[in-house]
């Protein structure tokens, strides 16, 4: 069988190091761990802006210095590899897809959020289709067998027809939302959204010719083709819990999917009233997300088949983001999805985190 060559552009925490930040238990969660754990892969190169974070990639991961580049592009073109990550923050991040797919790579997992603009998501989309080069986005929980039981559960039948999705804790728009919203049309089976209505907290001082300068905190509704409606609410301590309202029944992952909860069918009341009543969430065995994704593009390479969150489906959910921004815009109006004449671009400025080295427990 083939061992894939992965290069890892963009060295920092959820690139190579979160692993010192998360429970043990979550091992592998960074790309690199990712690329590590699966057998099929191996990490041969990375790059990043920063060379002393890099060398630490290198002696962490085994990446010799030759193969260390502060320039990705030089990356692509000598080390030729097969899978890419990428693992910066969203606002370079479609200059190096784009570039990436037009240089023969076939593989691309680039972290969430997918662009900074939708005029960026569009070029990712057109570079990847037109090269074939397979593409997977970080949002993590579209690989969570977790939430592979909970979707189950709604497609099964077993609580009648999916009615409402809810977000608890919609956060900041590409850092949080970005996640929640590839998890609902996730769990609504990928069906287009017709139309958004959103509401930005906090953000119009940072609004100025199409520039947005800040990660917004959102929130809003967003209702899809198939009659389910998906509720993005900032609920203080429901942080991050999400909700399946069927038409018999409820389903909710609590605490972030450490715990399951489902609600079905009980006795009626006493004037005959549907009851809802505890009910059983199946057993499942854990398994890294980050693993089955890098499993995903593996699967995608060896068949041709595609990946769970090709780059369109990736572009789905980053249309709702600029749709809540729009909606706030136009102080609140529905938008139309497809969204048209998007011209907003997310630029902070912000300087890179320092990744922990090490795990301090
Ligand atoms: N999936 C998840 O659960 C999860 C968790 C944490 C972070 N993230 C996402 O991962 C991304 C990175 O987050 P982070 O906290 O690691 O960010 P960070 O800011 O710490 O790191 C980004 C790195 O990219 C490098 N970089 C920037 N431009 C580059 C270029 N042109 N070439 C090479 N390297 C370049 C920077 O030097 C920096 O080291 C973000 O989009 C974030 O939202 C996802």
């Amino acid at each position: 069988m083939k061992t894939y060559r992965a290069a890892l552009i963009g060295c920092s925490r959820m690139g190579a190091f979160i692993d010192n930040e998360v429970p043990a238990s979550s091992y592998p969660y960074s790309h690199a761990a990712g690329y590590e754990a699966c057998d099929r892969t191996e990490l041969v190169a990375c790059s990043d802006l920063r060379a002393d974070v890099m060398a630490q990639v290198g002696e962490r991961y085994g990446v010799p210095s030759e193969r260390q580049y502060t320039d990705y592009k030089e990356l692509l073109e000598r080390e030729r590899p097969d899978i890419v990550s990428v693992a910066t923050q969203p606002e370079p991040r479609s200059e190096i897809v784009v570039y990436a797919a037009n240089h023969g790579v076939r593989a691309i997992y680039a972290e969430k959020a997918m662009a900074a603009s939708m005029r960026e998501a569009d070029a990712i989309v057109e570079a990847c289709e037109s090269n074939g080069t397979f593409f997977n986005l970080g949002t993590n929980r579209r690989w969570d067998r977790g939430f592979d039981v909970m979707k189950g559960i709604i497609d099964s039948g077993r609580l009648g027809a999916l009615r409402a999705l809810t977000i608890y804790g919609t956060s900041n728009l590409f850092n949080g939302a970005s996640h929640s919203f590839d998890l609902i049309m996730r769990l609504n089976s990928d069906r287009p959204a017709v139309w958004v209505q959103g509401l930005l907290r906090d953000a119009d001082h940072a609004i100025e010719d199409g520039r947005i300068t800040i990660d917004p905190v959102g929130e809003g509704i967003i209702q899809f083709e198939n009659g389910v409606t998906g509720y993005a609410l900032n609920a203080g301590v429901r942080r991050a819990e999400w909700e399946a309202v069927c038409e018999d029944g409820v389903v909710t992952a609590l605490s972030n999917g450490a715990e399951w909860q489902v609600r079905e069918p009980g006795e009626p009341d006493h004037r005959g009233r549907k009851r809802l009543v505890a009910g059983e969430f199946p057993e499942y065995e854990w398994k890294s997300s980050t693993l089955a994704l890098v499993e995903d593009m593996v699967h995608a390479l060896d068949t041709g088949e595609p990946t769970r969150c090709g780059a369109r489906v990736a572009r789905a959910s980053t249309e709702l983001i600029f749709a809540v921004i729009e909606s706030h815009l136009r102080d609140g109006a529905r938008v139309s999805i497809p969204l048209r004449d998007s011209a907003i671009r997310m630029e902070r400025g912000i300087p890179a985190k320092q990744p922990r080295f090490a795990r301090q427990d």
